[in-house]
């Protein structure tokens, strides 16, 4: 079954504000970080403090949305010019403010990695994924971001085996009463999920900065797969989570974006989704 999915052309802070509280299961999202990328309507370059600010009135309304037990994952990345960008939001979104409460709990942190090299036990070396590359004599290619999960209370159980992988050594499955006689086991907080190789950036990637629909679907499962779940992302771009939404099989999804032409490559992508997946016409 295809997910009930809305996709709204409008501001999500207003958007959102419309929704009644404790709508949402699972928000994940990719906001803009501030470091001047080129979208085709948001201008990604404003004063920190202004930015910081627009965040925590963007973060109030995700807040109010989600219900007790959902799960905010909030995908930052930064620059080497500007490395702490994704901590002091993060720390804005979680320390207490004057006479109130921390808005958000930091659950967890994943590490989103891009590409990884990793020596073999041959001593041979196998690299994998794919990363922009920089030209600096002072700064290293940067190959990863970042995933916080943000919850209320700091407390929502997850389904950790849900994304798990299976056991290297497996005479551990019966050894360990843990692992309950599965051979999965929780694949912690390093994500290797590269992109997709593509051949035209246009055409199949018509976005400055997308996160892959695996990342979303990682995120999907942690929080606990429920065919009830309903998901939104504020920031929806060409609507990685929408299909994400669509092969998780969950009940709905919400996206916003204040690009229509973000949403309408958003709508292609959801209708080839569809020709590739019968059952869910
Ligand atoms: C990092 S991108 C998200 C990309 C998305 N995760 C994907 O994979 O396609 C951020 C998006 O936020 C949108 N945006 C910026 N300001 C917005 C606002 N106030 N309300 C809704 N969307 C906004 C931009 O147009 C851009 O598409």
């Amino acid at each position: 079954m295809l997910p009930d999915i809305q996709l709204n052309h409008r501001d999500c802070k207003e958007g959102m504000a419309s929704q009644p509280a404790e709508s949402f299961d699972l928000v994940v999202t990719s906001p803009p970080y501030n470091l001047g990328i080129k979208y085709d309507t948001y201008e990604d370059r404003s004063e920190r403090s202004d930015f910081i600010t627009w965040c925590l009135e963007w973060a109030a309304e995700i807040n109010r949305v989600m219900s007790e037990e959902a799960s905010f994952f909030l995908n930052l990345g930064a620059s080497p010019k500007n490395p702490l960008l994704p901590h002091q939001l993060l720390l804005a979104l979680t320390e207490a403010r004057e006479g109130e409460s921390p808005m958000f709990v930091l659950q967890n942190t994943f590490h989103w990695i891009k590409s990884i090299s990793v020596e073999t036990k041959d001593k041979g070396m196998v690299s994998a994924g794919h990363f922009k590359p920089i030209n600096s004599k002072r700064y290293v290619n940067d190959c990863h971001e970042y995933v916080f999960h943000l919850t209320k209370s700091g407390e929502v159980p997850l389904d950790r085996r849900a994304a798990g992988v299976p056991y290297v050594y497996k005479s551990n499955i019966a050894r360990w009463g843990h692992t309950q006689g599965e051979d999965k086991r929780c694949r912690g907080n390093t994500w290797f999920i590269p992109y997709d190789t593509i051949q035209q950036r246009d055409k199949d990637r018509p976005h400055p900065a997308t996160f892959p629909v695996a990342l979303v679907e990682q995120c999907i499962k942690i929080h606990g797969l429920a065919e009830s779940t309903r998901m939104l992302d504020p920031f929806n771009g060409i609507g990685s989570s929408a299909i994400a939404a669509m092969r998780q099989n969950i009940a709905s999804y919400t996206g916003y974006d204040i690009d229509e032409g973000y949403l309408a490559v958003t709508r292609q992508r959801i209708e080839a989704e569809q020709q590739q997946t019968p059952e869910l016409l």
